[in-house]
């Protein structure tokens, strides 16, 4: 069964990745053509072949907002755009459709969209849950963060994402802060979950306010600014985003080097998966993620193609966790695994990871010294 699934620049880098002609335009110019601009298939993706022999193919199928156009424009001027996505992928054959980034966040995060598509529909978030805790959690391991008696801030908590891995998360630390800006959902969730889940946990809605609280940090917000500002990350802290646009800027990267920051939601694709530009045929289409790999929500899209599901998986704020689970079983079973680290399209070697450690030592030793020379 062959799958589609809706695609959408998350920045201004991705507009002149996917349509290099856009380059040196200016922002309001390039906004007003893709407000105008009809969807389109923007890549043929070929080569996922599990280690038992199956086979799929599909199509990116480009819904072209930009991410403060999809929060911003008429809510249902941005479904139509994102159902005449859904019906080219119907017409090239496909016969499941994974939402992208925004377009799986707008309004009921797929159920509405989901009523109104020829083809059955998920937003993928629940492979992203998994693979974004997996992914949290190796970081942990590789920064030596004592996970016991960790606190983890969770930033977009009360999302799809977000809440979910609250609940992955709990099991394995002593403390989670839950941060967004709504204080009254925030309420809710904290009085939904603290019977629930092993560990204490607290609210915040100041980002700046939570991150100095936690070793660990995970982002699955809709922010299109940065939140994360350097200087509030605790040292040696492992952070986590999986936020499209990101969260977390270059900046970290600059100015904090015993902080290990990690993609989240990437997985490798079992078989040679290639991403070929349906306008010229041959041309890769440029996505920006390492060989051979792909993002959780589009690789959710793949496994359910794969294990020929014609029905709806994951939709709305509520997530499922037994989804979680199986789609996990089955993402593992098809060959699908996580990625190897990146950030900031840059992969994270052994080599930056023992320098992440070691620049975490010396400024634990330093601020040490201050301390005991203050004294
Ligand atoms: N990596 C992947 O494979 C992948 C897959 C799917 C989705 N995503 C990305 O994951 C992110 C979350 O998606 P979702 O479906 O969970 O969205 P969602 O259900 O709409 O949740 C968004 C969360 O972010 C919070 N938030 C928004 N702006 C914020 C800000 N400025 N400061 C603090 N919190 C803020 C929201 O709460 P308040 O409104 O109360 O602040 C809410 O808790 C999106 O960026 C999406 O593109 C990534």
């Amino acid at each position: 069964m062959k799958f589609a699934f809706v695609i959408h620049p998350t920045s201004l880098d991705d507009v002149v990745r996917y349509e290099p002609g856009a380059v040196g335009k200016g922002r309001p110019l390039i906004e007003k053509i893709m407000e105008w601009m009809p969807a389109y298939a923007a890549a043929h993706v070929t080569g996922v072949r599990t280690p038992d022999g199956r086979e799929t193919e599909g199509w990116f199928v480009g819904a072209t907002f930009l991410p403060e156009q999809m929060l911003a424009l008429p809510r249902e001027r941005v479904y139509q755009k994102i159902l005449e996505a859904i019906r080219i992928g119907a017409d090239l054959g496909a016969e499941i459709v994974g939402l992208g980034a925004f377009t799986g966040v707008v309004g009921d995060a797929g159920i509405t969209l989901a009523e109104r598509s020829p083809i059955p529909v998920t937003t993928g978030n629940s492979l992203t849950i998994a693979a974004g805790v997996k992914s949290l959690l190796r970081g942990a391991r590789e920064m030596e963060v004592d996970l016991p008696r960790a606190t983890a801030v969770v930033i977009g908590a009360t999302g799809s994402i977000g809440s979910a891995c609250v609940e992955l998360i709990a099991p394995h630390v002593e403390h989670i802060v839950m941060v967004a800006r709504n204080l009254t959902r925030l309420q809710r969730l904290l009085a939904e979950l603290a019977d629930r889940v092993p560990c204490s946990l607290s609210i915040e809605t100041d980002v700046r306010a939570a991150v100095p609280r936690g070793g660990l940090v995970l982002t699955a917000t809709t922010s299109t600014q940065e939140l994360i500002e350097p200087a509030d990350l605790q040292t040696g802290a492992v952070v986590c985003e999986l936020s499209l646009p990101h969260d977390v800027g270059q900046r970290v990267a600059i100015e904090r080097p015993d902080v290990l920051v990690t993609e989240g939601g990437n997985m490798r694709v079992p078989g040679n998966v290639r991403f070929e530009r349906v306008r010229e045929p041959g041309r890769e289409f440029n996505n920006a993620f390492a060989p051979g790999t792909a993002l959780a929500c589009m690789s959710e899209t793949m496994v359910l193609a794969l294990e020929n599901r014609r029905a709806h998986y994951t939709l709305g704020r509520g997530i499922d966790l037994a989804k979680v689970r199986e789609i996990e079983t089955l993402a593992t079973r098809a060959g699908f695994e996580l990625a190897d680290m990146r950030a900031f399209d840059k992969p994270i070697t052994a080599e930056t990871i023992a320098a992440a450690r070691a620049a975490a030592q010396k400024r634990r030793a330093t601020s040490a010294e201050r301390k005991r020379a203050a004294v």
